[in-house]
């Protein structure tokens, strides 16, 4: 008999619950009655505090289209999984423990980059892990693309397109905030795809004048109105020069989120009446896109192959649109950010659009 564990871990996306199911249809369909899975609550709470339910394959049905996860996630930091916290619970032993009372055969993974981290360190430690990318920001290191990625794009894209018509009709300027803290993948496509005027990101510091500058030439152009899309961790040219610890300061500071800085400075540089909109949390709700069930499904289906070869220590990425397995080691600790030379930042430029700097 097969056991094998499933767990969810960090900000949840749409494409979890396809992913799931596909990695559980395809190990019922390898091992039929051979195989038992595990769903672990809540993340690594549950594989630390030994919080789990031995699943039905019932369980598994009707989830495809399905948002959110159905085994429940948080966000447990790695810098503190080797820490005995005040509780005394050494948390990575806890970890292992759990996975042996079970009798686990391999541990399935689905996170993001804080995820990783410990994925890696628990298939250090000798457990039998795969793990699955997930995270709406894309950007995770060995995939060229994550689950969670295309959905969210649609919302934030659906979101421009909203403002738009509003901000064309009231000859207004719209600052639209973008989740992604490190990487701005989402706020440039979902930039391009909504046609912002100016688009910021964390990898290209931005400076005000830049911005203003484009709305003062639409404004000649006789458009009153303008797009900025900015994501969640956009840092302005002043920001960028500053240590990590005056930069954490200066936010901490901040009352507001960028978006509302970027607004304010606008409005009083140009007298433009300038709104703010942030979807927030909206970007990761909902059903998860075909092109999320697709992915998710084959990276699943692709996980229970490994299991069948007894690979252990991979993630599952897409390399082009091949699903292929990755070393745990080389993805773990490593972000994947907007390369500056990235072609659709080239080919936002080419049309026009303005990244601040
Ligand atoms: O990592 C995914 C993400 O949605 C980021 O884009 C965002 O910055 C962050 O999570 C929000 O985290 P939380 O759900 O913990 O507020």
């Amino acid at each position: 008999m097969k056991k094998i564990g499933l767990l969810t871990s960090g900000g949840d996306c749409q494409g979890l619950n396809p992913a799931i199911r596909g990695v559980a249809k395809a190990l019922y369909d390898s091992f039929g009655k051979d195989v038992k899975l595990y769903g672990i609550r809540d993340g690594y709470r549950g594989l630390i505090e030994g919080d789990y339910d031995a699943m039905k394959k019932s369980d598994f049905s009707g989830i495809l289209t399905m948002g959110g996860t159905i085994l429940g996630t948080s966000r447990q930091p790695f810098k503190e999984m080797n820490v005995v916290g005040d509780d005394g619970v050494d948390k990575v032993k806890a970890m292992k423990e759990t996975y042996k009372d079970i009798g686990l055969d391999c541990l399935i993974i689905l996170g993001g980059n804080g995820t990783h981290k410990t994925a890696n360190l628990l298939s250090e430690e000798g457990l039998n892990i795969i793990t699955l990318p997930k995270t709406i920001d894309n950007d995770l290191w060995g995939t060229d693309m994550t689950f969670g990625f295309y959905s969210a794009l649609e919302v934030a894209t659906d979101v421009i397109d909203r403002l738009h018509t509003t901000a064309t009709s009231h000859g207004r300027i719209f600052v639209v905030e973008i989740m992604g803290h490190k990487a701005g993948w989402l706020t440039l496509y979902a930039g391009v795809a909504g046609g912002a005027d100016v688009v910021l990101i964390p990898e290209i510091p931005y400076s005000i004048k830049k911005i203003t500058d484009v709305i003062d030439a639409r404004t000649k152009e006789g458009k009153l109105f303008s797009i900025i899309a900015v994501a969640e961790g956009a840092v302005s040219l002043e920001e960028s020069k500053l240590s990590k610890k005056d930069f954490k300061a200066r936010r901490a500071e901040m009352k507001h989120s960028i978006a509302y800085s970027v607004a304010e400075e606008i409005e009083k540089a140009t007298g433009h009446e300038t709104r703010v909109a942030v979807p927030g949390h909206i970007q990761r709700g909902g059903s998860p896109s075909p092109y999320d069930r697709v992915l998710s499904t084959r990276l699943g289906a692709k996980a229970a192959e490994l299991i069948r070869n007894e690979q252990f220590g991979y993630m599952v990425g897409l390399s082009g649109n091949e699903v292929v397995p990755v070393p745990l080691s080389q993805v773990a600790g490593k972000l994947k950010t907007v390369p500056l030379n990235n072609e659709v930042i080239q080919c936002a430029r080419s049309i026009g659009v303005s990244f601040g700097d």
